[in-house]
């Protein structure tokens, strides 16, 4: 099968009441659109095309700068005027082969699994699409079925009857179909409903007239396909993302004493048996080996902490690298390019700055250690300060 992926991510998002595009709102530490475009990657498809539109400059830039080499196989549709979801994809067709199958994805939906997406794409239907029923169903397309079950439709909640807005069964914006029919039901696409656009969603009453064989698949796990269109729905994303992020951890075998008082955005990797006290926030690329327990309220971005080391309460790690057996804080502070080797103590209000510490070196209270290089065995008493200011 020869699978083309469109991603949608031209709308504005006012419903964000934010000047940023809304797909460049941020997932644990990562935009939306970035989180949907590696979920995509993963199915391997022969070519990837992004809708852009609203700030398009800013969403190429941003995704761009954080893909970095792996943007290569994308396509980048501009819709200049956003006329909707179906307007949107209409755009990225001329580009797409015939013979493909197509896979539309919503750039505002982070949570995506790529396994379920796959399991919509091997269908046989002319048609299929990701249908769930979430606990709030607010603002989503109802799906319409005739009595005998099969799927007439699907209406906007804007446009729905009180009776149709009782209906459970949602629209989660994600459609697998062959790529020659879609092109033909676009073309017959109006925009005479109450916002004006050309839905997308109206591709299905359209199969189905022309007796196409349009199949629905109702999500397990509702949550995951979820769309954001406001920052409440942001933060319930967020959430969602960070649980989801905690269990793995947890399935990897580090011990969280609360799962829901861990924040991870970026990337983890963590030897055995470590321990993570609460509210401990992971940005950028942290690295963790065996048996480093980590106490409450630390923050630590982009380190590398060795083997049996512990870090205290309330200490701050950034661009920093720890050696085996070291001993971080309470209130320490490690700022970029602080080295630490073997058995090294900094201890409470010290700050360390560019700067290498020798084995078993010691910097127990009330330091600042900037621009040095410290050797091994030394113990550095409170009040010390060592700097390079400017530059004599
Ligand atoms: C859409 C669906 C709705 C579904 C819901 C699931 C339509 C008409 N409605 O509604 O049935 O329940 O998603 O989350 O499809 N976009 C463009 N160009 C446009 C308009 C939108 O690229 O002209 C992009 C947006 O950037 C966004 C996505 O399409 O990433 C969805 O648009 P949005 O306005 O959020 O649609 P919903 O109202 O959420
Ligand atoms: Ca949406």
């Amino acid at each position: 099968m020869r699978l083309e992926i469109i991603i949608l991510a031209a709308g504005q998002g006012t419903r964000m009441r934010s000047t940023l595009p809304k797909v460049l709102h941020q997932v644990g530490g990562k935009s939306m659109l970035q989180h949907v475009i590696e979920t995509a990657q993963k199915l391997t498809p022969k070519r990837i095309h992004v809708v852009t539109g609203h700030d398009s400059n800013l969403v190429r830039e941003t995704l761009l700068t954080a893909l970095g080499e792996q943007v290569i196989d994308i396509r980048w549709t501009l819709q200049e005027q956003q006329l909707g979801t179906g307007h949107a994809v209409a755009q990225a067709m001329p580009d797409i082969d015939s013979a493909s199958t197509c896979l539309i994805l919503y750039g505002d939906s982070p949570l995506m699994k790529a396994s379920s997406l796959k399991e919509l794409c091997s269908s046989d239907a002319d048609l299929s699409l990701m249908t769930a029923k979430p606990d709030n169903s607010d603002g989503l397309g109802r799906i319409l079925r005739d009595p005998g079950g099969g799927i007439t439709g699907i209406v906007e909640h804007k446009d729905a009857t009180d009776d149709q807005r009782l209906i459970a069964e949602v629209n989660t914006g994600i459609m697998a179909c062959k790529a020659s029919s879609l092109k033909r039901w676009l073309g017959s696409l109006d925009n005479s409903n109450s916002q004006g656009e050309y839905y997308l969603t109206d591709v299905v009453a359209t199969a189905v007239t022309e007796n196409a064989i349009v199949h629905t698949e109702l999500a397990v796990d509702p949550t995951r396909l979820m769309g954001v269109n406001s920052l409440a729905e942001l933060a319930i994303a967020e959430r969602a993302f960070q649980r989801l992020n905690a269990d793995q951890l947890m399935l990897d075998g580090v011990t969280l004493l609360d799962p829901a008082r861990i924040d991870v955005r970026g990337n983890t990797m963590f030897g055995t048996d470590c321990i993570l006290d609460v509210n401990v926030i992971l940005e950028g690329n942290v690295v963790v080996g065996n048996n480093v327990s980590i106490g409450p309220n630390c923050l630590i971005r982009n380190a590398v902490i060795g083997n049996n080391c512990r870090v205290n309460a309330n200490s701050v790690i950034e661009d920093a690298t720890l050696g085996t057996s070291c001993e971080i804080g309470p209130y320490a502070r490690l700022r970029p390019e602080a080295i630490l080797k073997d058995n090294v103590k900094v201890g409470n209000f010290v700050e360390v700055k560019k700067s290498e510490l020798g084995a078993g070196t010691k910097v127990n209270h009330l330091a600042y250690v900037g621009d040095s290089s410290v050797g091994s065995e030394v113990n550095i008493g409170a009040g010390v300060i060592t700097c390079n200011y400017d530059g004599s």
